[in-house]
Formats: C-alpha cells, sequence, structure tokens
C-alpha cells in the first residue's frame, strides 16, 4: 500500500513581524523549485502574518496554516479567531491541540477535539498534536498517554482526508532532545493501528507527523522512520535554509 504524501510543516510559534516574509519568500520559491521533493510543505505563521503569508504564497505549492482556532464559527469571544476567518485568510490548515496551549490555555481534549472539528467544518485540515510528558515516557505510559489523547481529541466521524495527527513528544519540545527512531517507530505504529481501529481503511492515509526539535542533521533518519509522514518543525522553520534541509529529505 502507498504511503501518504508526506508534509513538512512549519509551525512559527509567537514569532514572526511583516520583516519576517523575507523567510518566507525564500522558502515559497524554494519549494517552488522543487525543493520540498514530493512531500507537501506548509506554514503555520501568527494570526497576524496570516494572511499576507497566505497574499505571498498563492499560486505556489506552499501551503498556509494558522497556530489555533475557536471552536465556534462566530460570537462574542474578544481575542478570538475562528476556522471560518482562516479560511477567509487564506489558510488550508490549522494546528490544533499544541502542547503549549494544552499547558498555557489548559485545553482538554474535549475542547481540541471541538476546535478540530471547527476546522474541519470550515473546510480547513487540522492537524492535531498528541505526546507524552517526560514524567510519562520514564514511567512508562507514553503510549497510553498518546492513545487516551487520541481517543479524547479526535471525534471518529471526522473525515480521514482533513486530518493531520502530529506526535510530539512535550520533552522533545525546543529542546534539542529527540526520541530513538525505535521510540519514534514504536509510537507512530501505535498511532497508526489507532487510526486504523477508528477510521479502517481509510486510517492508513492519514498522515502522522514527528515532532520535536527536528533540524536538516536529524531529519533523515526520523522521517526514514516507518508511519513517519512528514513534520512539525518550529524553531528550525524560522530560517528557510533550515525548513528547506529539512523537506529536502523528500527530494
Ligand atoms: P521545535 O518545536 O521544532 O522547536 O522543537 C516543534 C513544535 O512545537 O511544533
Amino acid at each position: 500500500m502507498a504511503a501518504p504524501r508526506p508534509l513538512v510543516a512549519g509551525n512559527w510559534k509567537m514569532n514572526g513581524l511583516k520583516a519576517s516574509l523575507g523567510e518566507l519568500e525564500a522558502i515559497r520559491d524554494a519549494v517552488k523549485a522543487g525543493g520540498a521533493g514530493r512531500a507537501e510543505a506548509a506554514l503555520c505563521p501568527p494570526f497576524t502574518l496570516v494572511a499576507a503569508v497566505a497574499a505571498a504564497a498563492e499560486g505556489s505549492p506552499l501551503a498556509i496554516g494558522a497556530q489555533d482556532c475557536h471552536a465556534k464559527v462566530s460570537g462574542a469571544h474578544t481575542g478570538d479567531i475562528s476556522a471560518q476567518m482562516l479560511k477567509d485568510s487564506g489558510a488550508t490548515y490549522v494546528i490544533t491541540g499544541h502542547s503549549e496551549r494544552r499547558a498555557d490555555h489548559g485545553e482538554t481534549d474535549a475542547i481540541v477535539r471541538a476546535k478540530a472539528a471547527a476546522a474541519i467544518k470550515a473546510g480547513l485540515t487540522a492537524i492535531v498534536c498528541v505526546g507524552e510528558t517526560k514524567d510519562e515516557r520514564v514511567g512508562g505510559k507514553a503510549l497510553d498517554v498518546v492513545s487516551g489523547q487520541i481517543e479524547g481529541s479526535l471525534d471518529p466521524d471526522f473525515p480521514a482526508t482533513n486530518l493531520v495527527v502530529a506526535y510530539e513528544p512535550v520533552w522533545a519540545i525546543g529542546t534539542g532532545l529527540t526520541p530513538t527512531a525505535a521510540d519514534v517507530a514504536e509510537m507512530h505504529a501505535h498511532i497508526r493501528a489507532k487510526l486504523e481501529k477508528t477510521y479502517g481503511r481509510k486510517g492508513v492515509d492519514i498522515r502522522i507527523l514527528y515532532g520535536g526539535s527536528v533540524k536538516p542533521e536529524n531529519a533523515a533518519e526520523l522521517m526514514g522512520v516507518k508511519n513517519v509522514d512528514g513534520a512539525l518543525v518550529g524553531g528550525a522553520s524560522l530560517k528557510a535554509k533550515d525548513f528547506m534541509g529539512i523537506a529536502g529529505v523528500y527530494k
């Protein structure tokens, strides 16, 4: 069975001003020139840049996403952004349930699931993040924790075509630490089995990204692991050279 088309998505987090559009243009041009090979490339800038980045990427193969959305379409939710607004701004992806949002904003699996549902309803593809903490990994609970997050954050009624899952061990994010290839293989096989159980045959085609300290130096090894269908890249997505060094493993 053919593996799904890989996705390499950059998460700029709370970084990026108008001056950063130069990096975006460099990424766009490199992707246009075939630098991501058979992979799809996407960038998720902060909300303030989504429209500008989407305009700059228009007509190119670079996809644009955002880093969060509200579960409601509109209404009295001061400071929030709906999935429909993101779609209107040119986004096609949105990250939901990133561990920083789960930690900083108390987002539960139920909230993440409602946000992903809103994203899908608006016509976006949701990149739903899961991953264990260091204590959970050391305590031998990583597989169970991620199982619980998947069950809680994904609705069996979600269309598999609008769903991406990102496995991001919390302790690997921004730390320079990464799990061993064997641990990544074990976790991704575990997630794949759960997706197939939930979505049947369509679960085979749901992309499972690895995220957490992905760099050009470790990308080939991590992306070469079975059931790893791309990467969610934080720090290294801020520089075109580093991002393309990661996406370039699919050339
Ligand atoms: P990192 O972040 O690549 O900087 O570790 C990954 C993420 O949080 O998506």
